[in-house]
């Protein structure tokens, strides 16, 4: 089940510009043909991966769903000696991450154009020392819950792909998404949540235009993380504080 459907990618001026510009040096050829979002048969993250594309063995960060990429590119930009890969599925996201890498000049970010579990799937034990997957699509409808990014499957690639101490870093300003999180992760073999706060949740799922039915469910407190001081302020944060909601974090520790 795929967590996205195609959108119209089409590219303005400006981002098609950026394409042609950076994508040679920034866009990874790992797709099973022009214009597929699979991940070419044979392909494997690993330590050979990391060597081929950034030519060291610096640790790597990877970011499931970059959006705009102000995140990657920001702790691309402060941390040279550390190495980043952005996932993202929709060509303008895509393209303006290849813009401000390129603007920043910056030599330690790659970006692929792919569904992020199918490059899990591939990955080999410790090739990636953290994963972040910040404001997945909601997918707020009861019958689409099973579209959410984060499910048991893509936690089991992440932990087999993660070194001895490597950390998921999960965030979300939807509530149901927060329950949801906790019900793939808490418990999981080979997890160990970081708590450091205390947040009362809904113990029930709620459909599209809910939400507010929510309040009457049951509630219990579950332990969450603090916020990543490592996460720039997006437009998919901003929203979701400007509409009153908590924002949700969580660092799963693979042990
Ligand atoms: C709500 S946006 C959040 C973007 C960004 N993380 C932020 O906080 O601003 C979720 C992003 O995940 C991307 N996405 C969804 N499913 C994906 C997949 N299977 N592989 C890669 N990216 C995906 C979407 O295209 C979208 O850009």
């Amino acid at each position: 089940m795929l967590s996205f459907v195609r959108r119209s990618g089409r590219l303005d001026a400006r981002l098609q510009r950026a394409w042609d510009a950076y994508g040679e040096r920034y866009l990874l050829d790992i797709n099973d043909g022009e214009g597929s979002l699979r991940l070419r048969p044979g392909c494997t993250l690993d330590s050979a991966f990391v060597e081929r594309h950034w030519g060291d063995d610096h640790p790597l960060t990877v970011e499931i769903g970059t959006g705009q990429g102000e995140n990657i590119v920001a702790a691309a930009q402060s941390h040279p000696d550390r190495n980043y890969l952005a996932l993202e599925v929709y060509d303008p996201g895509v393209a303006h991450t290849m813009l401000l890498a390129g603007k920043n000049d910056l030599t330690n970010l790659r970006i692929a154009r792919i569904n992020a579990p199918d490059l899990f799937a591939s990955a080999r034990a410790g090739a990636v020392a953290e994963v972040w997957t910040f404001f997945p699509d909601p997918w707020p409808k009861m019958k689409h819950h099973k579209r959410r990014i984060v499910q048991p499957k893509l936690a089991d690639d992440v932990h087999r792909a993660l070194v001895a101490d490597g950390v998921w870093r999960i965030a979300t300003d939807i509530e149901d998404y927060a329950l949801h999180v906790h019900e793939v992760m808490d418990g999981r073999v080979g997890w160990r949540l970081v708590e450091d706060v205390t947040v009362s949740l809904p113990t029930g799922h709620v459909g599209k235009g809910n939400a507010d039915d929510a309040r009457q469910l049951p509630h219990a407190d579950f332990p969450e993380s603090g916020r990543f001081e490592g996460r720039v302020l997006t437009n998919f944060e901003k929203k979701g504080i400007a509409a009153g909601r908590v924002i949700h974090d969580f660092a799963y520790r693979a042990v």
